[in-house]
């Protein structure tokens, strides 16, 4: 289960300003469990782990051992919400470079995204990588109407057409949208693809177990059951009000004290290459949710070695409002050792060292170094890398966002800002009745 550790938030923070938030807590835990907090027609992540693994998967797992048959090349077209879970996912549980292992190995279709830009380099660049493939499309959007997606989609249904006709383009098109409402929903219905919904209360950002995730991630052999076990065991394990015995509320109310001392940015770091999309979808969560009413933490990322090269000053001796969140995998896959070195390179103290030993020092140097230079900092562990333990955390930080959220005293759930740019690029582009 997920694990919360506090040790070098101790001095920032004294054990009664987290006590105090108690009352708040089970006020907000009822509240989300009643159905009556702000945005509470948006509480379906709160029971969707359980539900889901009770209604089944069948139709997603159908549809997945669909696109392995058909497709090379899986694209997937979306963009936020509708694109960084699956993403999170895809780094998370497969090997680095999926892509270029032979298909036996990999276990499934070639991965790639697309919609969540609008670089026309980009996109030419993925389809001359697709010219000569297999190609099945899974384009997601909840709306149906957001312009870089739906744009992406063109492009790909026009290349997909053009190497297999239209009929059989229609057989390799998924969709996942609206029950009811929205253009790729119209679309999907008037040319018969095969479709997926995104249920009503789930928003964008909290979607991930829902087909936006499930579909790609069974296409490409992961276990979705295993991640929705994942999920819902910490679904259980979290629904409980009380602060000691439930980390997530923890975190919410840590990230909250700290936030009213003037800790108003959050790094979330972590020691692994794959984790960098788990970092994005977790900005995402954040950000959307509690970037509003002119309040919210700033969620920022760091991926580390990597990131002690570039921001690691910043970071120990930068402007003093930051706090950080270590994301910790406690068991690597692949055990590593540092051979021993053909001359004397001042590293022979290493030889034989496992690289994972390593960089657990190097995490607690970081942990012990950034405290003294006056960043709180507390660790969220998992045990390993699979798609159970992943699972769990998607739903530790939904529900830690969520209340984290409402504790700030803003809806954690709509996304008001969001339109603004839509609106201005519309007029700027032409779009009818964006004019004036
Ligand atoms: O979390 C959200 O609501 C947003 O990030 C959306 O997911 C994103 O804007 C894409 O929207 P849609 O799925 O409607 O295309």
């Amino acid at each position: 289960m997920v694990s919360l550790q506090l040790d070098f938030v101790k001095g920032f923070l004294q054990d009664h300003e987290m006590d105090q938030a108690q009352p708040f807590i089970a006020s907000i835990h009822q509240q989300l469990h009643q159905g009556t907090a702000p945005g509470s027609d948006f509480l379906g992540w709160l029971r969707l782990p359980s539900e889901t693994l009770r209604r089944g998967v069948e139709p997603i797992l159908s549809a997945a051992a669909a696109i392995q048959e058909q497709a090379d090349a899986l694209v997937v077209i979306g963009i936020g919400g509708s694109y960084l879970g699956a993403r999170a996912a895809f780094e998370w549980l497969k090997p680095d470079y999926y892509n270029q292992l032979t298909r036996s190995v990999r276990g499934g279709p070639e991965l790639y995204f697309v919609g969540n830009h609008i670089s026309s380099d980009a996109v030419q660049d993925l389809l001359r990588v697709l010219e000569g493939k297999r190609v099945a499309i899974n384009v997601i959007s909840k709306s149906g109407t957001t312009t870089e997606p739906a744009i992406g989609f063109r492009l790909l249904r026009d290349f997909l057409i053009q190497q297999v006709g239209e009929t059989e383009a229609k057989k390799r098109i998924y969709a996942t949208t609206d029950q009811s409402k929205g253009a790729l929903k119209n679309l999907a219905d008037a040319e018969g693809y095969r479709s997926f919904v995104i249920p009503d209360d789930v928003g964008g950002r909290y979607s991930v177990l829902t087909p936006v995730g499930l579909l790609p991630l069974a296409a490409i052999g992961v276990d979705i059951v295993s991640l929705l076990e994942g999920a819902r065991d910490a679904e259980r394990a979290l629904s409980v009000d009380r602060l000691v015995d439930n980390p997530a509320y923890q975190y919410a109310v840590l990230r909250n004290q700290l936030y009213r001392k003037g800790y108003t940015t959050e790094i979330l770091a972590h020691f692994e290459p794959a984790l960098h999309f788990f970092a994005e979808w977790w900005k995402q969560l954040f950000g959307e949710s509690e970037g509003k009413d002119q309040q919210g933490v700033f969620p920022a990322s760091v991926g580390y070695s990597t990131d002690l090269h570039s921001m690691g000053q910043y970071v120990q001796e930068g402007y003093r409002n930051l706090f950080e969140t270590l994301v910790d995998v406690r068991a690597v896959r692949h055990p590593v050792s540092v051979p021993p070195a053909p001359i004397e390179d001042g590293l022979a103290y290493l030889a034989g060292k496992d690289l994972s030993f390593i960089n657990e020092k190097a995490r607690m140097a970081i942990q012990q170094a950034h405290a003294e230079g006056g960043v709180p900092n507390c660790m969220v562990s998992v045990a390993d890398r699979s798609a159970h333990s992943l699972g769990e955390l998607f739903y530790f930080f939904e529900l830690a966002c969520a209340a984290s959220g409402l504790l700030m005293g803003i809806n954690p759930f709509n996304q008001p800002g969001v339109e603004n740019y839509k609106t201005k690029m519309f007029k700027l582009l032409g779009k009818p009745g964006y004019q004036d």
